[in-house]
C-alpha cells in the first residue's frame, strides 16, 4: 500500500502556504487543512465559539492551543484524511507541535515532511495588501501576481472576491510579530527531527510550486 503523504506547510502570513497547499492537495487528492479557514468558517456560522475565535483573529493573535488542537484533531478524524493531508498553518506553537507529535505517535502514521516557505517581512506586507479571497469557496487570488480572469469574481465559483479582515496593515504587523515570536521556533523543533525542507517563497508562484512538487515527489519515491 502507498505510504500516506502527511505534510505541514509552515511560514509567515502571506508566504504562500495556502496557495501551494491547495494545488498540492488537488494533485495528490488529499485534503488541505487550514486551521485559519476552519476558524473563519466557524466565525461565519455565528456560533459562540466563532465569537471567541474572532476576538483573537481580528487582532492578529493566536487562538489558544486547546481550542485550536481540538478543532484540528476533529478534522483529522474525517475519512478523507486516511490517504494523507496537508496542514496549512498548524502547528503554530511549541505546545501545538508537541501535542500533535504525541497524536502522530499514537496513530503510527508519521509526518512525511515540514515544508518551510521563507519570505522577508517587507515583501509580505506589500503582498498581503493586494490579496483577495473568494467569499464562496475561499480560493485565493492576488491583484497583481495571481489576478482573477474576471475582475472581482472567483475563477472557480464566480462568487465575489473580498479582502480578509485581518489583512489590514496593523493586524499584518501583529501577525508577523506573533509568527517570529511563537511559530518560527518550530523550524528548529522539526529540524531536530530531520523533517524540514526549505523553500525561498520570493519568486514566481508556478516556479516555487514546481520546486516543492519535485522535492516531495522525490521524497515519496524513496
Ligand atoms: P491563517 O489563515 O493561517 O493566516 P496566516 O498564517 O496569517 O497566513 P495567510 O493565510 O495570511 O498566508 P498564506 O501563507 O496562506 O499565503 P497565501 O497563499 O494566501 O490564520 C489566520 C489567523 O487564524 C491567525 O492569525 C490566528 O489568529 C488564527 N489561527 C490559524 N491557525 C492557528 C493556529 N494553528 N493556532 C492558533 N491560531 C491560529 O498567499 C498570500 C497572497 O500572496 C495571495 O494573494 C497569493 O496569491 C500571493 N502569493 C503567494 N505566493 C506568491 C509569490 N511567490 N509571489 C507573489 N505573490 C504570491
Ligand atoms: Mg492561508
Amino acid at each position: 500500500m502507498r505510504r500516506s503523504l502527511n505534510l505541514i506547510f509552515l511560514g509567515p502570513p502571506g508566504a504562500g502556504k495556502g496557495t501551494y497547499a491547495a494545488r498540492m492537495a488537488e494533485k495528490h487528492s488529499i485534503p488541505q487543512i487550514s486551521t485559519g479557514s476552519l476558524m473563519r468558517s466557524e466565525i461565519s456560522s455565528g456560533s459562540s465559539i466563532g465569537v471567541e475565535l474572532n476576538s483573537y483573529i481580528s487582532e492578529g493573535k493566536l487562538v489558544p492551543d486547546d481550542l485550536t488542537v481540538k478543532m484540528l484533531l476533529k478534522r483529522l478524524e474525517c475519512d478523507d484524511c486516511k490517504k494523507g493531508y496537508i496542514l496549512d498553518g498548524f502547528p503554530r506553537t511549541l505546545g501545538q507541535a508537541e501535542t500533535f507529535e504525541e497524536k502522530l505517535k499514537e496513530s503510527g502514521n508519521p509526518l512525511s515532511a515540514v515544508v518551510v516557505i521563507e519570505v522577508d517581512d517587507q515583501v509580505l506586507i506589500n503582498r498581503l495588501a493586494d490579496r483577495r479571497v473568494c467569499s464562496g469557496c475561499g480560493a485565493t487570488f492576488h491583484l497583481k501576481n495571481l489576478p482573477p480572469k474576471v475582475e472581482g469574481k472567483c475563477d472557480l465559483c464566480t462568487a465575489p472576491l473580498t479582502k480578509r479582515k485581518d489583512d489590514s496593515p496593523e493586524v499584518i504587523k501583529e501577525r508577523l510579530k506573533v509568527y517570529h515570536d511563537l511559530t518560527e521556533p518550530l523550524i528548529d523543533f522539526y529540524k531536530k527531527r530531520g523533517k524540514v525542507l526549505f523553500f525561498d517563497g520570493d519568486g514566481k508562484i508556478d516556479v516555487i510550486y514546481n520546486e516543492i512538487c519535485a522535492i516531495i515527489d522525490r521524497l515519496m519515491s524513496v
